[in-house]
Parts: C-alpha cells; sequence; structure tokens
C-alpha cells in the first residue's frame, strides 16, 4: 500500500519518504525508481520530514510501526491498516483498527482511508476503471485532517467519501474484510473495487478529469452557465500558453487573460474535438472560433472569421487542473490573421 500510494503521491508533485522494511535495500530500489521526490529513511526520519504520514504496516506491527516512529507531535497520521488475523478481524463491532492506532498514537490526529482499496489497484494505476474512480471512505474526528486525507485521496486518482468520524472505521474494516473474501472466495482476483453511487449521476463528489475538462473550454469559451473558474482551476494554476513566452501563473490571472483574449472576438465559440481522460491528467484537442475585432497578438482587427485548434495536455490535482500545456501551430493562426510575412508560410 505505501509503495503504491508513495508512487502516485509523487508522480503528483508530493516529496515523499518510504520508512519501515526487514529490507531496507527494498526501499532504496522504489526510490530509484521514483525519482527525486522520493527517499528513504527511518520511521522516526519520516516523521521529521512529512507533514502527513500513512501508516500501512500489518495489524500485528501498529506498536513496532508507532514506536520507531517515536512522538508524532500532532501530525496528521493517515490508517489504512485493517486488523486482519488468521480468523478474519480480530477487532470490531464495539472498536476498530483507526480508534486502537489513535489510542497507541495519541499525539496525532488519526484518519482511516484506503481500507477497501488494494494495493494492485494503485499499482496498476487507479484509472484501471475509466473514469468511474474507485470510491475511498475516509473516516476522522478533525476537520483539517479530513480536508487533507481528501486531498491525497484525489491525487491518488481515485474518489474521496466523507465517512464521518473516526468510530465509523467500524463499518469501513468489515467491509475491507468482504473485498478480501470476494477476491479469495469467489475466484474474483484483486482487480475489483468500490464505487459509491446515487441517482441521476449528481454524485460527481469528485469531478472526474473528464468533466473538469469539458468545463474549462465553457470558461475559456466565456460561454453562459459554465461553472465558475475557482470550480475548475486550482489557485495557483499555471498555463503555458503558445501565445506568450512566459507561463500565466494563478487562477486569477489566467482569468484576466482569457477575457482579453476574447475580446479580440465576436461570436466567439469552442468546441471539443477530443478529449482522452486518463485520470490523472487528460489530453484535450478543441477549435475556437470567432470574427476578428479587437488587437491580437499585436495585429489590428481584421473582421475575418478565425478558426484555430489546440492541443490541451491537463494535469488535475486536488480535484481542479492545477497546469495546462498547450501546442498549437501559430504560423497558421498567423496566417489566417493576414500577417504577410506567415501568409506564405
Ligand atoms: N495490500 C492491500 O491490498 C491492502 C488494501 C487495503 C488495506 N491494507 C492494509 O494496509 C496495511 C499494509 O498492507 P500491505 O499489504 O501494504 O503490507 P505489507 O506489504 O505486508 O507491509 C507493509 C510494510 O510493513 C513492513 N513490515 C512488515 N512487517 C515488518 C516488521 N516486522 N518489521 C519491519 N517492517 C515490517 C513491510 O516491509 P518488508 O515486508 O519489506 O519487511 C512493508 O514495508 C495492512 O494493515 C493491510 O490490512 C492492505
Amino acid at each position: 500500500m505505501g509503495a503504491g500510494l508513495g508512487r502516485l503521491w509523487a508522480k503528483h508533485g508530493h516529496h515523499v519518504m518510504f520508512s519501515y522494511s526487514r529490507t531496507p535495500e527494498k526501499l532504496d530500489k522504489l526510490v530509484r525508481e521514483i525519482g527525486a521526490h522520493a527517499r528513504s529513511g527511518t520511521p522516526e526520519d519520516a516523521v521529521h520530514f512529512a507533514d502527513v504520514l500513512l501508516l500501512a504496516v500489518p495489524w500485528e506491527e501498529i506498536k513496532d510501526a508507532l514506536s520507531a516512529a517515536g512522538a508524532l507531535n500532532g501530525k496528521t497520521l493517515i490508517s489504512c491498516v485493517n486488523p486482519f488475523g488468521p480468523r478474519g478481524l480480530e477487532v470490531g463491532l464495539s472498536t476498530s483498527a483507526a480508534e486502537e492506532i489513535s489510542r497507541l498514537a495519541s499525539d496525532a490526529t488519526v484518519v482511516e482511508a484506503f481500507n477497501t482499496t488494494f494495493a494492485g489497484i494503485l499499482h496498476s494505476r487507479a484509472h484501471l476503471f475509466g473514469s468511474n474512480m474507485p470510491t475511498v471512505f475516509y473516516c476522522g474526528d478533525d476537520r483539517d485532517a479530513k480536508r487533507t486525507a481528501a486531498e491525497l485521496i484525489r491525487d491518488a486518482g481515485l474518489q474521496p467519501v466523507d465517512a464521518g468520524a473516526l468510530e465509523n472505521a467500524r463499518y469501513i474494516e468489515p467491509l475491507a474484510m468482504l473485498m478480501v473474501e470476494l477476491s479469495q472466495s469467489h475466484l474474483m482476483d484483486s482487480d475489483i473495487a468500490l464505487r459509491l453511487m446515487n441517482p441521476a449521476g449528481a454524485t460527481e463528489l469528485v469531478k472526474s478529469g473528464d468533466v473538469l475538462a469539458r468545463s474549462f473550454v465553457g470558461i475559456f469559451a466565456g460561454a453562459n452557465g459554465a461553472l465558475a473558474a475557482e470550480e475548475v482551476l486550482a489557485e495557483d494554476f499555471v498555463a503555458y500558453l503558445p501565445y506568450s513566452r512566459y507561463p500565466v501563473r494563478g487562477r486569477e490571472k489566467f482569468e484576466h487573460w482569457m477575457k482579453q483574449f476574447r475580446s479580440a472576438f465576436s461570436d466567439f465559440e469552442c468546441d471539443i474535438d477530443e478529449l482522452i481522460d486518463d485520470g490523472m491528467r487528460v489530453a484535450a484537442r478543441w477549435t475556437w472560433s470567432g470574427t476578428h475585432i479587437g488587437k491580437l497578438l499585436g495585429i489590428a482587427p481584421t473582421h475575418r472569421k478565425i478558426e484555430f485548434t489546440e492541443t490541451h495536455l491537463l494535469r488535475v490535482s486536488g480535484g481542479r487542473i492545477a497546469e495546462d500545456h498547450v501546442s498549437a501551430n501559430l504560423l497558421e493562426l498567423l496566417a489566417q490573421l493576414g500577417a504577410a510575412q506567415f501568409a506564405a508560410a
């Protein structure tokens, strides 16, 4: 579990430290595979290194792992530990692994998450089920720690569902046991996952990359009824555009840039040509069109109808689009705008 989640989080730009193994070379190999965002150390090093800790050790090792970690100094401790023993759940109904861990690590804020998600799903990448992200139920008693956990669940390409107080771990852990039973007893193997649904598809508790990309196009086009930019773009959104030499950094600056860009056109429209969503990144090709009525790229209004196609590679993080890398044939746009030196190209 630790290796799978750490790999996905590092991919999302987080810095991770792996610790706690009887074979430290295994952790070193993992770090080499992941690269610059990963390192290894002792459990104590990990506590000093990180703001958020993941406890992903077998139930029988929790005391040993927590004592190796030392003081947790109020940090958020995400536990995916299931209290599995040789005869099934070792605690339940009147307590849970998460509550026991919270008692043992009383100087940490415990959130339970990922208990029902098989490690194999994480290793084969969370988008195994297309844009139907598997659900991760999380529970805890501290709102900020839960918010952090929800973001980390999203960053692993999964759907966070708030399951309430830490006590509700008593219901999540048996569900994890059921998943194990299904995978072992009914020959379903472990390529299975849970997804919470409710009627009318109004359940997108987290917008998928596909939905975010479509909303982004609506915002770019200035379409009536488009979602607000803050629901779609991260506050520190960065756009690498073919129209400017330097990236546009920050959602507000980008909104200003879009308004200015659109103001060079009347009847501005956008159509999506193609969209591919891999759960973490979305590739979208779209074509905008409009009549050129204002200065664009230093070129005075031509009153020509312009149509131009761009390809966007969008990085999704924390349920918002964080980055947009745009490729487009700018020579073609300049030629359409009648820039004489490009018109013949
Ligand atoms: N696997 C799943 O699909 C899954 C899904 C949901 C929740 N969970 C829960 O997540 C937790 C971790 O599961 P996992 O499958 O990731 O476990 P794991 O691979 O067996 O062990 C996790 C880590 O603990 C280390 N470890 C185990 N015993 C140790 C010991 N005596 N001394 C030092 N290090 C030790 C392992 O290192 P070495 O083996 O290299 O020594 C490994 O780095 C469990 O509580 C499980 O119930 C698992």
